[in-house]
């Protein structure tokens, strides 16, 4: 039997990403995500994770101007986005919307390598105008059409929140994108993976990524960070808070990590922008019980912050409202999943385990008028 979990199981071979737990490294295509985190882009990233190496300025050029083209929604799906907005919670319509938008997908049913090359393409242009189109109409606003003019990262911000960010506060969003867009076998892309290996379609994959995602001890974690945030309000809180959860055998969330035996180096570079972005604006409350609470449960646990801890009031900070957190990951993380889904694909194999039945065995059939 393998470990519960399945945890150090290899489940595939990728050239995507590659994380060194014990050292805290992670790689995306052999670059160093320190390295991505200072220089690069997430349109960068979507083109590495996908071509698995950098473009030229040309290349970059054209794929950033195709992602700006696919940014709008079919009429199919903005016209389901009011009933989205009144009944369904943000993952919830991010998964359906995903789902439901397949049908309306100009290379239709077509799943050729080409084909969902364009389909991937567009699923990470349009994931941002799914999210703010639903917050802005469930907030009673009237949605916003892309600006082509901005860059992925800024053009997500002014849809959602209808202010155009400055360049700190987009370049900050925009690093938040490129650090969570990949990270090797996460549940999330373990499913898109098993999806795709039946040969089913890319937008089945996504969807069903979307719903592993969701999740508290995945994606979730981020929601569920702000707030514990907000219920502990004082630094001087935290401790009693911590202590209390750890007592009644509750997880700290945002601590912890399947892989990661210490820092998650996502985490240092959210830290930073927490801290930064806190200053900027004058108010470093969020920042300030963050590191505390991180103090206290290093001290108390030995756990480190994953990579959703300091996003929770990085995203706090740029307005994301609490709810959106794990779309907003979702919309970082569709590069990576759509990535793998086209590697599995060129080199495909049904994924398909073994499991290690433990129930009872030759048992006799007893008819139901006989049963007590
Ligand atoms: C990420 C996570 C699911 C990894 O899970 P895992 O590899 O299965 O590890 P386990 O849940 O078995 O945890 C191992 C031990 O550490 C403890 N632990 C792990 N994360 C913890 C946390 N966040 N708070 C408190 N204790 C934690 C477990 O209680 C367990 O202790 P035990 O051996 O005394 O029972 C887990 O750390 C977690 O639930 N974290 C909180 C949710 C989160 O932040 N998710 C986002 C991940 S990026």
């Amino acid at each position: 039997m393998t470990e519960k979990g399945l945890a150090d199981v290899v489940a595939a071979e990728t050239a995507i990403s590659d994380i060194d737990g014990k050292l805290g490294r992670l790689w995306y295509v052999g670059y160093d995500i320190h390295d991505l985190a200072r220089w690069s882009t997430f349109e960068e990233t979507v083109f590495l994770l996908h071509r698995q190496r950098l473009p030229t300025r040309n290349e970059l050029e054209d794929l950033t101007q195709r992602l700006v083209e696919e940014r709008e929604l079919d009429q199919w799906t903005r016209e389901l986005m009011p009933t989205f907005a009144d009944v369904a919670s943000p993952m919830s319509m991010l998964r359906t919307s995903v789902s439901a938008s397949s049908g309306y997908d100009p290379d239709g049913w077509d799943q050729s390598a080409e084909a969902n090359e364009r389909k991937a393409m567009r699923l990470v242009a349009r994931f941002p105008t799914l999210i703010a189109t639903y917050h802005r109409i469930r907030s009673g606003q009237e949605p916003l059409l892309p600006n082509p003019s901005l860059p992925h990262a800024a053009n997500f911000l002014w849809m959602l929140t209808g202010t155009e960010p400055d360049e700190e506060a987009a370049r900050a969003f925009d690093v938040c994108l490129v650090l969570q867009a990949d990270h090797t076998m996460n549940a999330s892309t373990f499913v898109a993976r098993v999806v795709a290996s039946t040969l089913s379609d890319m937008h089945s994959a996504i969807t069903a990524a979307i719903a592993a995602l969701k999740g508290p001890l995945h994606g979730g974690a981020n929601e569920a960070v702000m707030k514990m945030l907000e219920d502990t309000g004082e630094v001087d809180r935290v401790e009693p808070y911590v202590l209390d959860r750890l007592e009644r055998k509750e997880k700290i969330m945002g601590f912890g990590h399947r892989v990661y035996r210490t820092e998650d180096p996502r985490a240092t570079h959210l830290r930073r922008l927490s801290r930064e972005l806190g200053e900027r604006i004058g108010d470093t409350r969020w920042h300030d019980l963050s590191e505390r609470i991180e103090k206290v449960v290093q001290e108390r646990k030995g756990l480190y912050p994953n990579v959703d801890f300091y996003a929770a009031s990085v995203y706090h900070t740029l307005g994301i409202p609490t709810d959106l957190m794990t779309c907003v990951f979702a919309a970082s993380r569709v590069a990576g999943w759509t990535a793998h889904v086209r590697e599995q694909l060129a080199d495909n194999r049904l994924i398909r385990p073994e499991s290690e039945y433990i129930g009872p065995r030759n048992q006799d059939y007893v008819p139901i008028e006989e049963r007590s």
